[in-house]
């Protein structure tokens, strides 16, 4: 059940007027369980600028402890895939995550942890304003579209968000690490694709020919 306390909290967390405020916020939330097993408070890497923004699920043991998203093996993995179409992980992107404080264990976020933590994503979604959105894994799509299909079925097509921005789901780079194939349709094989069609939307938006 949510207590005053929790319902003030979110409250709050829709009313930041700029991304510093808001990660001067988050980095003291305790508004769910996960502040007390954390050790950072798991905001972003790369440039608020960015037109694109990858969206994972919540930050790993690694993450937790750099204070960075995506700095373990499923981090390298995901630069690796940017890299090879040449989208810089420093310059081109935003990369965030729904929760930002780990779950013991590297458990999925429960519903409640999501809900305390979605004024920190809204924020910024609506600050770094970009104009592609990658939604990386399940819990990502589930909790940005509520679009419970599987992955197999939801991936690699563009769908129009908000304030003109576009959104495509993509699998977890974890689920990579775990699918090794690249033979033609295995989910590196479609990741392949997929980053393409990332990258030649991209290089339209940024009027590049290259
Ligand atoms: N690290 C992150 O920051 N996010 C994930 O979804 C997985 C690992």
């Amino acid at each position: 059940m949510t207590n005053v306390a929790e319902q003030l909290n979110l409250t709050e967390l829709s009313s930041f007027r700029n991304l510093d405020e808001m990660y001067v916020a988050a980095k003291v939330c305790r508004a769910c369980n996960l502040c007390k097993s954390r050790t950072n408070v798991v905001l972003f890497r790369g440039n608020p600028q960015a037109k694109l923004m990858i969206i994972g699920e919540a930050p790993g043991q690694n993450d937790d402890e750099q204070g960075v998203p995506f700095a373990g093996r499923a981090g390298k993995l995901l630069d690796k895939i940017l890299e090879s179409v040449k989208i810089d992980t420093e310059n081109d992107v935003y990369i965030c995550n729904i929760v930002k404080c780990r779950a013991p264990g590297n458990r999925v976020p429960t519903p409640q942890e999501v809900a305390q933590c979605k004024g920190f994503l809204d924020a910024q979604i609506q600050f770094v304003a970009p104009k592609l959105i990658l939604l990386a894994g399940n819990t990502a799509i589930q909790n940005v579209l509520q679009n419970k299909n599987p992955i197999s079925k939801v991936r690699g097509k563009w769908c129009d968000y908000k304030n003109g921005a576009r959104v495509m789901c993509i699998f977890h780079p974890s689920y990579l690490l775990r699918n090794d194939s690249r033979e033609v349709g295995s989910p590196k094989w479609l990741m392949w694709q997929d980053i393409q069609e990332v990258k030649k939307e991209l290089d339209a938006l940024n009027g590049s020919t290259t």
